[in-house]
């Protein structure tokens, strides 16, 4: 047997997939075959999610049905706005994010069911509820009043009214749809090949959602996101852009939006969108600030380390461009790639294998078992 480590994984190719084709090398992502940049322009998060589920786009009826669908769960029940109130305060939103996933099977009788027609029913229920999760604990905590979801808004526009109590501009709801449109998938991440192991175990869809949601929450994946508008307010002028970056990558420290797994000499194809739309942003604001310091950080760094920006570089700062807070910045990208997540766990179920590799033991062979009265060892508990 081949005991050869392929160290995080790399270039190990674990399943057979139609729902993501990632060209690292030409900086191309399409869903079930449609381009991102097409769908950027053109599609809704609703009917990519349908795209993502069902493998192709869906005609009006369809997309209708599913809309309709998806307004129809976002309402939290009792119990779950509960819980939210009953979480103490200095969770992290994607902690809360985590915790509420794995109550909500609490309310779904078919929750343990992962039948084809039961599998739908939880991604429905689960895309829609996510949003408001994170819209109500957040102004929980801010101690500001409930917003209930309006069901004449899109999924992308109902969540940053349900955030902000105002409904958004077109440009707003635009730019939150484009958003979660190019969070939405992105093949075998860590996120979603952790969700597809709990899924291969036959575990059910919350299980495997809240293991995605914890994995995302790491700073060298989706909480990155937040990691990244976090430096650009550090650095703040574009005078400090120069010496900040370089003192960084001097120390060897990392420099978060900045390098990927798959796009190693090109530009990750959703932070080229995420780019357009900030310009588009600051020039309709009157204000270039943010695009500056963002395409000015991204000079420097590719000067001084050849990397390119990644999904959570120019999407940092189009997201705090809507008035999301820094904290929820990770949340948001949970909610937008619960559709890949899902896409994937039917993927999983309609075929299922148990995902289960082996490591390379390097340990100690053969040790004998020694009484605890002769043993002799510091001890190597660190105190508190
Ligand atoms: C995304 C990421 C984890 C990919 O990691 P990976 O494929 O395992 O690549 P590695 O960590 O092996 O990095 C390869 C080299 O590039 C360097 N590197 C990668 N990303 C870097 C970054 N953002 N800043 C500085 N150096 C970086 C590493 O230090 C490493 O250098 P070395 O070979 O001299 O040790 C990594 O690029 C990273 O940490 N980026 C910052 C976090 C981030 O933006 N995550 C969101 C991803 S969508």
């Amino acid at each position: 047997m081949d005991k050869t480590v392929k160290e995080g994984l790399r270039d190990v190719v674990v399943a057979n997939s139609s729902i993501c084709i990632i060209d690292g090398q030409m900086g191309k992502l399409r869903y079930r075959g449609v381009d991102i940049d097409e769908l950027a322009r053109h599609s809704t998060y609703e009917e990519t999610a349908y795209l993502l589920w069902f493998g192709d786009l869906p005609d009006r009826e369809q997309l209708e049905e599913i809309e309709d669908r998806l307004v129809a769960h976002r309402e939290l029940g009792e119990s779950i706005r509960n819980v939210i109130k009953a979480l103490p305060n200095t969770l992290h939103p994607m902690e809360v994010l985590r915790t509420i996933v794995s109550a909500l099977p609490g309310c779904d009788v078919q929750a343990g069911d992962t039948g084809s027609s039961a599998t739908i029913d939880k991604a429905i229920r689960l895309t829609a509820k996510l949003p408001t999760i994170v819209a109500y604990s957040h102004r929980c905590l801010e101690g500001r009043e409930f917003v209930s979801p309006n069901p004449a808004l899109s999924h992308a526009a109902n969540f940053l009214y349900m955030l902000r109590g105002q409904v958004p501009t077109l440009l707003e709801a635009e730019t939150m749809n484009l958003a979660m449109i190019l969070m939405a998938e992105h093949d075998l991440n860590a996120s979603t090949f952790a969700g597809r192991v709990t899924a291969s175990t036959l575990s059910d869809m919350y299980s495997a959602i809240t293991t995605a949601v914890g994995t995302l929450k790491g700073p060298l994946h989706g909480g990155a996101s937040q990691w990244t508008m976090e430096m650009m307010l550090a650095i703040g002028t574009l005078e400090n852009v120069e010496p900040y970056i370089k003192g960084e990558l001097a120390a060897g420290r990392r420099i978060p939006g900045f390098g990927h797994r798959v796009y190693r000499k090109v530009a990750d194809p959703r932070s080229v969108c995420f780019r357009e739309k900030l310009k588009e942003l600051c020039t309709a604001a009157g204000d270039m600030h943010w695009y500056n310091m963002a395409v000015r950080i991204a000079e420097v760094v590719y000067e001084t380390s050849g990397l390119y920006p990644n999904v959570d570089y120019f999407g940092g700062p189009v997201l705090y461009s809507l008035g999301i807070p820094l904290n929820l910045f990770t949340p948001v990208f949970a909610i937008s790639r619960i559709a890949g997540w899902i896409a994937h766990m039917i993927e999983q179920y309609d075929d299922n294998q148990l995902l289960r590799p082996l490591s390379n033991y390097v340990g100690i062979r053969e040790k004998e078992y020694v009484a605890l009265e002769a043993r002799n060892g510091e001890s190597m508990l660190v105190s508190a």
